[in-house]
């Protein structure tokens, strides 16, 4: 059994539903002391340990099908000792490929013991009004088997089921998830079209703001993890900050930030299917 079991959690996300998710797992497990520390909006202070006797929760969405780059630089610095570590990935619906197996290999190498882990949907940061991409996830239904799984993953730990000494390989335990190949194949076919089309790199696409409609209440440079909004220039996006993580746009309480990705069309069409989450013990 794990000393003190308090849950140290780490999170990332932007437009809330990393830490949606997150928070719905650490209310199953029922801490007895909680530290919460969110790295969206800066980076944790070096030298910061989490001890083996604690457990650490890291919640990052993908981006891409990786771990958003940022998240990673954010946590770079963070250190277990053995600690062991539930890791979640949170995906908009379409697959979260490398997320997992990334972040596993990268609480590893900073001391963690990975003794679960888990892929959950949460509504997709290009999804709008047209597109609606997994709308309104995580859901009621999300967020109980998220509950379940904590409550799975602390009774395992106070079973000594699972320990710093039972670490799981995520990677191995992975292969069930796959996204349906014509599905796959009809949205790099699009991204290819649109790129050649357009003569424009569709990833190079920003959010922007119509300058008539906003109100400049400030809300979007409040809510943007890396700055690219300065007040008083509330229409302006600094490009060469900016991660395209929608805060802004989801955040605009009068519908002057937006964002026409062109990733939502074909995210649209081609990912409808429900996914459901994946626990790994
Ligand atoms: C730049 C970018 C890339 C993304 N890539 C993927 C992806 O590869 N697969 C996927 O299913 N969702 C992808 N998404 C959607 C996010 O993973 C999803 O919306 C997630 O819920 C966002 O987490 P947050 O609410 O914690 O910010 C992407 C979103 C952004 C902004
Ligand atoms: S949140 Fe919207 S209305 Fe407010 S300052 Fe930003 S763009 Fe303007
Ligand atoms: S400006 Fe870019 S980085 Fe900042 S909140 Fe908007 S989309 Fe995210």
């Amino acid at each position: 059994m794990i000393g003190s079991q308090k849950i140290v959690t780490f999170c990332f996300s932007p437009t809330g539903t990393s830490r949606k998710n997150m928070m719905a797992v650490v209310s199953g497990m029922t801490p007895i002391e909680y530290k919460h520390i969110d790295f969206t909006y800066k980076t944790p202070e070096d030298g910061l340990m989490v001890s083996r006797e604690d457990v650490a929760i890291f919640s990052v969405p993908v981006y891409g099908g990786k771990v958003a780059p940022i998240a990673l630089q954010r946590m770079d610095k963070v250190k277990g000792n053995m600690t062991p570590a539930v890791l979640i990935v949170t995906y908009g619906n379409r697959n979260f490929e490398q997320a997992l197996v990334q972040l596993e290999e990268f609480v590893s190498a900073r001391g963690f013991l990975p003794i679960a882990g888990a892929a959950l949907i949460g509504e997709h940061s290009y999804s709008n009004a047209q597109y609606p991409i997994a709308i309104g996830r995580p859901d009621t239904k999300d967020l109980d088997s998220a509950r379940k799984f904590g409550e799975k993953v602390m009774n395992k730990i106070q079973t000594g089921e699972i320990s710093c000494k039972h670490s799981i390989d995520i990677a191995k335990n992975m292969s069930a998830l796959e996204t349906p190949e014509t599905a796959l194949l009809a949205f790099r076919t699009f991204i290819q079209e649109y790129t050649r089309q357009q003569q424009e790199n569709p990833m190079k696409v920003y959010p922007s703001a119509t300058a008539e409609v906003c109100s400049h209440c400030g809300m979007c440079v409040d809510v943007c993890p890396t700055q690219a909004i300065i007040i008083g220039h509330e229409e302006v996006t600094d490009t060469s900050r900016c991660i395209r993580c929608c805060a802004c746009v989801k955040g605009c309480p009068s519908g002057a930030r937006t964002f026409v990705s062109p990733f939502a069309r074909p995210l649209f069409e081609n990912f409808q299917m429900r996914r459901e989450p994946l626990y790994i013990f």
